[in-house]
């Protein structure tokens, strides 16, 4: 979703904000634009339509300036065109404003401002904050800005340059993402750590209500009220190799492919071989929390909802507790039944989703515990729950998750094993769980080198229009995922089913174009799904089937067959998931789809 970067300092600040918004262009926008201190006035570029038609804009005229913001923008109040797209100006022309987010009572303060004789070139309520603080600017931009907030009801993360005070760069957030690069007398604002990362590792992450002023000196961080506020710098760890593609085609198929490591990064020093559990300091919770537990609640969205019905299976299976998954957004607004003995997980890998966010604001108001399974370090959710566990999966950049979606089940696992083995499972069932995730890197790897098998199969189903997609058990979440991919990169239709329920719909579609992918495991449920196979068959439909090495009997079936190696049960859906990840990623290439930024998505939605 939009994408802020701005820049005080020594340097020509348009290429510096250029790459700054190539590096958040995976975040998913349908326009963008700069703005530049330059002489005595603020130079506007901006341009709908992907950062190319920017750049050939700035051929022609570079503005020159050493203070500058930028913005890519994903639509959300007004078409995404050239007027739309921000930096948005002030009725003096003097002030820009760049902004993420939504300005809930922007209608109103329209309205008041027309009636002052404002005129609006834009459909957007970003151009009425720009007038908003243009109205209060009395040659302090800092106040003006402030008392602006003041009036605004909404989510927003904003960066604001005025002609009038060159040096000046201030910036606000509430409920958008926004963190402050300090370099070496340079700063930077972003909502985005990449966005800066070429520059500086060290960050402060801002909270909700506050401000910071950035000059040429240095920065300094408020709130609405003024009172100073004193934050710590963080160093962020990783660092540019982790967000360029390293000679992968995509940024997908290169976090695909990072599927070993990334796996082994989020378990690594967890597991307590010895006690069959696991070792989970984060999450801030005691034995006696752990035992006292009588249920729990998952919260997440998109693919991160997958992964926490798969929890589900674990959390029920091993640790004997009731679990719910829920989409957070739902969570939000309903009036849920949770008290202090009910344990609230939100997954999610930027730890921005708005909608995620507000369900742990929610759980945590009604007594609740909350934890966040989150891979982005210093992200909201991770600093908001009560406890946590980071996935460790490094960046994920591209659109359609896919390495961070096996981090969290694995997490979810973990959290499952410690709580199983305060309760219900045995020394020597968690001895094997832990040995069964040990081995699952390995056995990824695997699986990945024989990614020109999946490729081939992409080559003969990529002019599908449908596509169906069956599981059983712990496998029906991956069915979800599976066609969730397919969709996402490669705008086949697809549905996602638990096998048995084909009968009481989705049977009627099935035709001999229809390809239906199974993930058919020798599991518990094995005939079961070996029936709903024929099933399918009878019907003249495709079969393509995620098996289990050694799998004899599907093959007769089954159009094409993809073995996987054996595992627990449980954890069959980490190694299921990637030929589906793969399929999903060659059937995009083959139909020529944008993998890595597929249209309308956004890979941190921060607005609801
Ligand atoms: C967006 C992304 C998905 C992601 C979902 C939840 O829709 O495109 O890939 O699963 O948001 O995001 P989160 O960061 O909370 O996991």
């Amino acid at each position: 979703m939009c994408g802020i970067v701005g820049y005080v300092g020594p340097k020509q600040a348009t290429p510096i904000l250029m790459e700054g918004l190539r590096r958040m262009e995976y975040r998913g926008y349908d326009s963008a634009g700069v703005a530049i201190i330059n002489g005595d006035g603020v130079k506007v570029k901006k341009a709908a339509g992907k950062l190319s038609v920017l750049v050939e804009k700035l051929r022609t005229e570079t503005p020159r300036g050493t203070v500058g913001i930028g913005h890519t923008r994903w639509a959300t109040h007004g078409a995404p065109t050239t007027p739309n797209a921000h930096p948005h100006l002030d009725r003096s022309g003097k002030i820009a404003v760049i902004h993420n987010g939504i300005i809930e009572n922007a209608p109103v303060i329209k309205k008041a401002l027309q009636n002052r004789g404002h005129v609006f070139k834009s459909e957007t309520d970003t151009e009425v904050l720009a007038h908003l603080i243009g109205a209060y600017y009395e040659g302090n931009l800092e106040q003006a800005v402030a008392a602006a907030l003041w009036d605004v009801a909404g989510a927003y993360g904003i960066a604001v340059i005025s002609a009038d005070e060159p040096d000046v760069l201030v910036a606000a957030r509430n409920g958008s993402p926004l963190l402050v690069g300090v370099g070496e007398g340079e700063y930077f604002v972003a909502s985005d750590a990449s966005a800066i990362l070429e520059h500086t590792r060290s960050v402060v992450y801002l909270d909700d209500g506050e401000m910071v002023v950035l000059t040429r000196d240095g920065y300094r961080v408020r709130n609405l009220t003024e009172t100073h506020v004193e934050k710590p710098v963080n160093q962020i760890e990783w660092d540019l190799a982790t967000i360029e593609r390293g000679g992968f085609a995509h940024f997908m198929l290169k976090e695909i492919f990072e599927q070993p490591e990334s796996l082994h990064n989020t378990v690594r020093g967890h597991l307590l071989e010895e006690e069959g559990s696991a070792r989970l300091r984060g999450l801030n919770l005691s034995d006696e929390d752990y035992k006292r537990i009588n249920r729990v609640i998952i919260t997440a969205c998109g693919t991160s909802w997958h992964a926490g019905l798969i929890g589900e299976y674990i959390f029920e299976e091993m640790a004997r507790v009731p679990c719910e998954v829920e989409y957070a957004s739902e969570f939000r607004y309903r009036n849920p039944i949770v008290d202090e003995n009910t344990l609230v997980i939100a997954v999610s890998q930027s730890g921005e989703t708005a909608d995620t966010l507000a369900a742990v604001r929610e759980a945590k108001r009604r007594g609740a515990r909350t934890i966040g399974l989150v891979n982005v370090v210093g992200s909201t959710i991770a600093r908001e729950v009560q406890g946590g566990l980071y996935l460790r999966a490094g960046p994920e950049i591209g659109v359609a998750s896919t390495k961070a979606f096996n981090s969290q089940v694995a997490a979810l696992a973990m959290v499952a094993l410690k709580m199983a083995r305060l309760r219900s499972l045995s020394l020597l069932q968690g001895r094997q769980f832990i040995e069964a995730l040990q081995a699952l890197p390995a056995q990824i790897a695997k699986v990945l080198e024989r990614a020109p098998e999946v490729e081939k199969l992409a080559d003969r189903f990529a002019e599908a229009h449908n596509a169906l997609y069956l599981g059983r058990g712990v496998n029906f979440p991956v069915a979800l995922e599976g066609a969730l991919k397919l969709k996402e990169i490669s705008y086949i239709h697809a549905e996602g089913y638990p096998a048995a329920e084909m009968k009481h719909g989705p049977i009627a579609l099935i035709d001999e174009n229809m390809p239906v992918v199974f993930i058919a495991p020798r599991d518990a449920v094995y005939a079961k799904i070996v029936s709903n196979i024929e099933e399918v068959k009878a019907r003249g439909g495709k079969v393509i089937a995620i098996v289990t090495e050694g799998d004899s009997e599907i093959g007769r079936l089954a159009e094409a067959v993809f073995t996987i190696p054996p595992t627990h049960d449980l954890l069959t859906p980490i190694l299921a998931s990637v030929p589906l990840q793969l399929f999903a990623y060659y059937v995009a290439v083959r139909r020529g789809c944008n993998v890595d930024q597929p249209r309308n998505l956004a890979k941190s939605v921060t607005v609801e």
